[in-house]
Parts: structure tokens; C-alpha cells; sequence
């Protein structure tokens, strides 16, 4: 079978390889893989920053944002039927098994000792068939299978939103009115949508012209596009009671804390590459206690996130026609992988590859 593999931490070995399909086990489920996304941390792979292949093998199949069907079920598996529609979660538990990873909470493993199917020592989805622990699969209806496809990066802003609120009202009584996000890919967009659905008003930042699709898909939610191009952050005030940053770029970060209301909350859900930043520290930690603000990261998701993404999945296909769709710009087969990894192009939101 088709499958689509890197030897990590080397640069430009992307490419398709045959593999058997694989055998499954007694609490797995073989994976028909329908589609599979492209995000940034596919892209730092193929460059060769990041990625660690299986114990035992020299290559890595790559690939973690996925819609698979299922195939075939394991003798110890009756939660499953052939056919189900199905996206499997990211992350796997640690070999020491801690008390996150047994509670369910592998995305807040607290040895660091973790895997990622397509990233850290588990092969990933982007091949014909794929196997998967049944435990960590969550089942789909029909309506999104294709939209479907846009569940896992859905599943990293419900995680922040959701932690954010946690946090949030379990210090105050809090009555969030305004958000902005900063960011208008994928994981933006879809931020931007979720908290429109909480009613929120939200302003969402990117750096493409006011007739682009992502300008013109944040405003079909009835969020306001801002083109930073035009309107730097730095000329923004300190209004928002929540503050989302998923571009990755430091600086945006850096710009993000002074954004925060007082009693604010900004959650960081970007990855970012090392850079020696000369802030005045003293200013960021000031802001920080003076204005009672909460800055946090965020990484991963867990099963209940993936069960979440569903039923805002459902939501935002009722709320916008055509919103989710029209994310995906290119969509390509395995034999085109070049052009799958390759940059999303200047009108582009999502490539995805299509098994
Ligand atoms: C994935 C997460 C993963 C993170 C770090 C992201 O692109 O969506 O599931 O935990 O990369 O490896």
C-alpha cells in the first residue's frame, strides 16, 4: 500500500514508499484512511526540525490529521463496526503509564515519555490503511465525511477555549464579551467560529487583503477581519477579555500579552521556533499581576476535545454553509505529495490528501 514517509531529522527524504498493509491486534482497528491533512508540524518534519521514528525503524509515515473508515476490528474489540466513519486522536499514552495517560489525559502526559501517531515514535496516518488503539477513536456521522477531515486541528482550539473558560470561572465571575484571534489558517478560522458559536464578538488577525477567502470566511461567521498588514497589532488596544494565538510567529506572541483586558486570559496554541526576544521583561510580568491576566499554553487533545470537535463540527455546518468546505483549497492525491506538503499557495487555507 501507498504510504508517506520521512527519515527524521533529514531534511528533503520525503517521499512514497509500499508497505504491507499491517496486522491487526487483539484492541486495535485497521484504519481505511479516507483523507489526511497538512498543518505545520507535517511541514517542520519534511525540514527536518522535528519528528522521531518508531523503535526499531529507520523511516517515519507521517501524517496525524486524518478521516478514516473502519476496516476491520481487533478479537477484543465490540465498540466498532466495519465501515464507521472515524477519526483516531493524535497522541498515546507514556510506557510508564502516569496519572494523566491513565486517566484518559495522554495530551498532559507528565513524563514528556508520550508518542504521536505521524510524529514521535508512532507511524502516522498518511498511507492506505493504519492501525490505531480502538480506546483513542472517535466515531463521525455521515454529514462530515469530508468536513471530518478538519476535526483534529478543531480539537486543539477546543482545548484551549475550554481550559480557558475552566480557568477563568473558577477565578471570577466572568462574562467574556469580546475576543480576538491572531491567526487565520486553519486552526484560526475554526477558533473563530467556536467562539462565535459561544456568542462572543471577535476580531480575527491575518496579514491577507480584506477580499481574501480567509477575510471573507472569518467574516461569513460574523466576526471582523483585521488586516494586520495595514493595522499592526501594536496599534490595538488592550480590550479583549480573550486573546488566541495560533500563528507560531514569536513576535505576534509577544504582542499577544499586551491585548489582555484586565482580568484577561490569553492562551498560546502556536509552536514556536527559538528566538532571544529583547522585551522589557519587567513591563510583561508588571502587566501580568497588576491586571490579575493569565497567559497559558496549550498542546494536543484528548478524546473528550475529539468528541467536543463533533458536535461543533455539526454546529458550524448548520450556523454557515459552506464555511468548512470552503477551507479546504487543495486537495491532492499521494502521488502528488510534493505539492500536498508544498506551501498552501496566496488565496490557500488547507491542503489535504486524498487516499
Ligand atoms: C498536533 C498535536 C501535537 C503537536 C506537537 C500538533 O500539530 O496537532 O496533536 O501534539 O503538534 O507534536
Amino acid at each position: 500500500m501507498k504510504s508517506i514517509v520521512v527519515t527524521p531529522r533529514v531534511q528533503g527524504s520525503l517521499k512514497l514508499m509500499d508497505m504491507d498493509i499491517p496486522q491487526v491486534g487483539e484492541k486495535e482497528v485497521l484504519l481505511k484512511v479516507l483523507k489526511v491533512g497538512v498543518c505545520g508540524t507535517d511541514r517542520d518534519i519534511i525540514a527536518g526540525f522535528y519528528g522521531e521514528a518508531p523503535e526499531g525503524s529507520s523511516y517515519l509515515v507521517i501524517g496525524h490529521e486524518s478521516l478514516c473508515r473502519i476496516e476491520e476490528v481487533g478479537s477484543g474489540v465490540d465498540t466498532f463496526r466495519k465501515g464507521e466513519l472515524v477519526v483516531p486522536t493524535v497522541r498515546r499514552n507514556c510506557p510508564e503509564n502516569c496519572e494523566s495517560c491513565r486517566n484518559g489525559m495522554s495530551d498532559m502526559c507528565l513524563t514528556g515519555h508520550y508518542k504521536e501517531h505521524g510524529i514521535k515514535q508512532l507511524h502516522g496516518f498518511a498511507r492506505e490503511y493504519a492501525i490505531s488503539d480502538s480506546g483513542f477513536v472517535v466515531k463521525l456521522p455521515e454529514s462530515l465525511s469530508d468536513a471530518g477531515i478538519l476535526l483534529e486541528p478543531l480539537t486543539i482550539v477546543e482545548k484551549g477555549i475550554s481550559v480557558s473558560y475552566a480557568m477563568q470561572n473558577s477565578r471570577l465571575p466572568w462574562r467574556p464579551e469580546r475576543a480576538i484571534v491572531l491567526g487565520a489558517g486553519p486552526v484560526g478560522l475554526l477558533a473563530t467560529a467556536v467562539l462565535r458559536l459561544k456568542g462572543l464578538e471577535v476580531d480575527t488577525v491575518a496579514t491577507r487583503p480584506e477580499d481574501s477567502l480567509k477575510a471573507r470566511l472569518a467574516e461569513q461567521t460574523g466576526a471582523s477581519y483585521i488586516n494586520a498588514a495595514k493595522n499592526p497589532l501594536a496599534t490595538l488596544e488592550s480590550r479583549y477579555d480573550l486573546v488566541l494565538e495560533v500563528t507560531g510567529n514569536v513576535s505576534v506572541a509577544v504582542e499577544a500579552q499586551k491585548l489582555a483586558r484586565v482580568n484577561g486570559i490569553v492562551s498560546y496554541l502556536g509552536i514556536y521556533k527559538e528566538t532571544t526576544a529583547t522585551e522589557d521583561a519587567g513591563k510583561i510580568f508588571t502587566d501580568l499581576v497588576l491586571g490579575n491576566r493569565v497567559y497559558f499554553g496549550s498542546v494536543n487533545a484528548n478524546k473528550k476535545y475529539f468528541q467536543a470537535g463533533v458536535d461543533d463540527l455539526i454546529r458550524i455546518q448548520q450556523e454557515w454553509s459552506g464555511f468548512l468546505g470552503k477551507m479546504i483549497t487543495k486537495r491532492v492525491r499521494p502521488e502528488g505529495l510534493s505539492e500536498a506538503y508544498g506551501p498552501v499557495g496566496p488565496d490557500g487555507i488547507k491542503n489535504i490528501i486524498e487516499f
